[in-house]
């Protein structure tokens, strides 16, 4: 569980906050998205959940535990897989892997079996076990940077725009672990810009802009979040037809066909629109209901701020 309490984080010299006072709780089994334009503090966020970054005020608590007062305790409980890599590139992932090791009481001898395991859990193959990091593609670092965050395995993870830069393989291979981690109870922060696979995963998204939480929302209210369209074929159009329209959205007729928006009834009820058209006797030929995704519903959210 990782709680953020009334977190402000100003860097030495800055004129303005970067965090301001956040509060955020995500729980046990829970995947929350951060999304934000660059520069919004994802980034900035995640690095004081992680302990690497102290806040100028608030707590942070990890499974209760006081990130600052708790250090130790709390930490072992913290998987970060940051946005760069910050580790030697002239050392081998295998190396590294069983240097880390030894921080997180890993008996020696079993070191080389969870290791390997783990390196393959991951997909880097057998062969860039030994090769130095500065010969490996983005994407295999930051394979290799997942295995080291599941290495204590610990109750929480912080995951920094790690889809961004893998390959569909990969892509597919970080949604199925969060996935997992989620089923097993883990908390997670996701920082993204890929808004599709965010909106797939998580339980509840933060907007960040400007340092601050403008908006929480639930996957299930993505929909009604974002602009929805209906889009309608009447056969029998005559000229009661904007009347009737007029009561459920803002419409345009060209002909038979109609395109409504900004509908009057919740898009989970879109059906009933169908049934009032049927009920005044139109003949209804086509009825398509798109519904807002994460996209649309922060291009709206954030479109009034920029
Ligand atoms: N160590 C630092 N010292 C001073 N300012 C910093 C420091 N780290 C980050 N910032 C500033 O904090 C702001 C937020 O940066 P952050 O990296 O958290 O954004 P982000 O949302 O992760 O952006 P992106 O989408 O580009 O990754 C930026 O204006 C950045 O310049
Ligand atoms: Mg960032």
């Amino acid at each position: 569980m990782i709680d953020l309490e009334n977190v402000s984080k100003t860097f030495s010299g800055a004129k303005n906050a970067t965090i301001s006072n956040l509060d955020i709780s995500v729980s046990n089994g829970e995947v929350l998205g951060l999304i934000g334009l660059n520069g919004a503090g994802k980034t900035t966020t995640l690095r004081l959940c992680s302990g690497i970054l102290m806040p100028t005020s608030g707590k942070i608590l990890i499974d209760g535990m006081d990130l600052e007062e708790d250090k130790r305790e709390a930490s072992r409980e913290i998987g970060w897989v940051p946005e760069q890599p910050n580790f030697y590139l002239t050392e081998t992932p295998i190396n590294l892997m069983r240097y880390y090791s030894t921080f997180y009481d890993i008996d020696p001898k079993d070191a080389d079996k969870i290791c390997t395991n783990l390196l393959s859990l991951v997909g880097l193959e057998r062969k860039y076990y030994r090769i130095p990091f500065a010969k490996m593609s983005q994407g295999m670092k930051k394979r290799f940077m997942i295995a080291v965050a599941l290495l204590p395995n610990p109750n929480n993870f912080l995951f920094d725009e790690t889809i961004n830069g893998l390959d569909p393989n990969g892509i597919k291979f970080v949604v199925n672990l969060i996935k997992k981690l989620k089923s097993e109870g883990k908390s997670i922060i996701l920082s993204s810009h890929i808004l599709k696979e965010v909106e797939a995963i998580s339980d509840r998204i933060a907007i960040i802009h400007k340092g601050k939480i403008i908006k929480i929302l639930k996957s299930s209210e993505i929909p009604e979040a974002g602009p929805s369209t209906v889009l309608i074929r009447v056969e029998n159009p005559n000229s009661s037809l904007g009347t009737v329209l007029g009561e459920l959205g803002d419409y345009t007729i060209d002909g038979k066909d109609i395109v409504l928006k900004n509908i009057r009834v919740p898009v989970a009820e879109a059906y009933r629109i169908n049934s009032i058209l049927v009920s005044h006797n139109y003949m209804v030929s086509a009825f398509q209901v798109t519904s807002g995704n994460l996209e649309d519903a922060f291009f709206k959210i954030i479109g009034g701020l920029t």
